[in-house]
């Protein structure tokens, strides 16, 4: 095995960890399904901890490794993000939205239970991930204050929550290429730029380079993620995507593919991944090894 080989190795070996650490998070942070009333609490642990790649855990840990930060310090943000990302998928998946059947590989929860149960769970997800940060037993007041506005902020109508209403205004309409950029950022951009804003926070010192720095990877890999799903939603299967393939043609949904061709969809998305890999030139390299796995990985990987 040469070094740059067992480099990656290294990376992935932490990758995973850092999965696995999130998911156990996850895990003790949900109430347990033998409380009161059952059948929610077990749905929300459906939707949160049946799969799902952790992506954005893994970045408020990445960015986190890259500042040096204590990963104690790091769990509640981690934490925080995933639950907003579930409710979301829990909420997009609903019939009055994208109406899908199949998530991570699973009925979605609104079939698995019911839809008055989908709809209280995205709801008590998102309260939770609020009770998970203002309680963060490792980070300061001003630092839990600071990640609740930051989150707050980017899940809501400014953000997630707003690329979700311009999604659902869009189906069946023509966009052009900067309104479909600014639904993908708000959509997925937001929460993606949210996990490196969150792990900033949690740092005792950080240069106003670096921050900026760091913003500008997240701003390009939140729209390259979101790129490769629409690319995804065209040339994956069923079985490997986890979610129901060409989702997107059969709702009329404007996508990248659809705007610009499957082959300028991911130059697109790639000359992003450049940018992204550019910005990290501010810090040393082998501090941010794990974060250029990220953003390769947010082009290459195949669900
Ligand atoms: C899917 O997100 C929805 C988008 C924002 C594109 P992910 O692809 O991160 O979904 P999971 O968490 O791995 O299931
Ligand atoms: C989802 O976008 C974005 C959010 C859930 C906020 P999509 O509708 O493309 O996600 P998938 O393809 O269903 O995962
Ligand atoms: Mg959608
Ligand atoms: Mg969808
Ligand atoms: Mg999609």
């Amino acid at each position: 095995m040469n070094a740059q080989e067992s480099l990656g190795r290294a990376v992935e070996a932490d990758v995973k960890s850092y999965q696995q650490r999130a998911s156990k998070q996850l895990e003790d942070c949900l109430t347990a399904k033998d409380v009161l009333p059952f059948r929610l609490h077990e749905a929300m642990r459906y939707a949160v901890l049946q799969g799902g790649k952790r992506l954005r855990p893994l970045l408020v840990y990445l960015t986190g490794k890259a500042l040096d930060i204590p990963v104690s310090r790091l769990d509640a943000p981690a934490c925080a993000l995933e639950l907003i990302h579930a409710y979301s998928l829990v909420h997009d998946d609903l019939p009055c939205m994208d109406d899908d059947d199949l998530r991570r590989g699973q009925p979605t929860c609104h079939k698995a239970f019911d839809e008055p149960t989908a709809v209280l769970v995205g709801d008590a997800l998102q309260t939770l991930a609020f009770q998970v940060l203002s309680s963060a037993p490792d980070l300061s007041a001003e630092q839990r204050l600071k990640m609740v506005e930051s989150l707050a902020r980017a899940a809501g109508s400014r953000g997630m929550v707003g690329g979700q209403a311009l999604d659902m205004a869009a189906v069946g309409k023509q966009l052009n290429l900067a309104e479909l950029e600014n639904m993908h950022l708000h959509k997925t951009g937001a929460l993606i730029s949210a996990s490196v804003q969150l792990a900033i926070h949690a740092a005792e010192h950080i240069s106003t380079e670096q921050t900026q720095a760091l913003l500008h990877y997240a701003h390009c890999i939140g729209l390259a993620f979101q790129i490769q799903d629409d690319v995804l939603d065209e040339t994956a299967d069923t079985a490997t995507l986890g979610k129901t393939q060409g989702a997107d043609k059969a709702l009329n949904k404007p996508t990248y593919p659809a705007l610009l061709g499957l082959k300028e969809a991911q130059i697109r998305a790639a000359d992003l991944v450049n940018d992204a890999l550019d910005s990290l030139k501010h810090f040393d390299a082998d501090k941010v090894t794990p974060l250029h796995w990220l953003a390769n990985y947010i082009i290459h990987r195949r669900f």
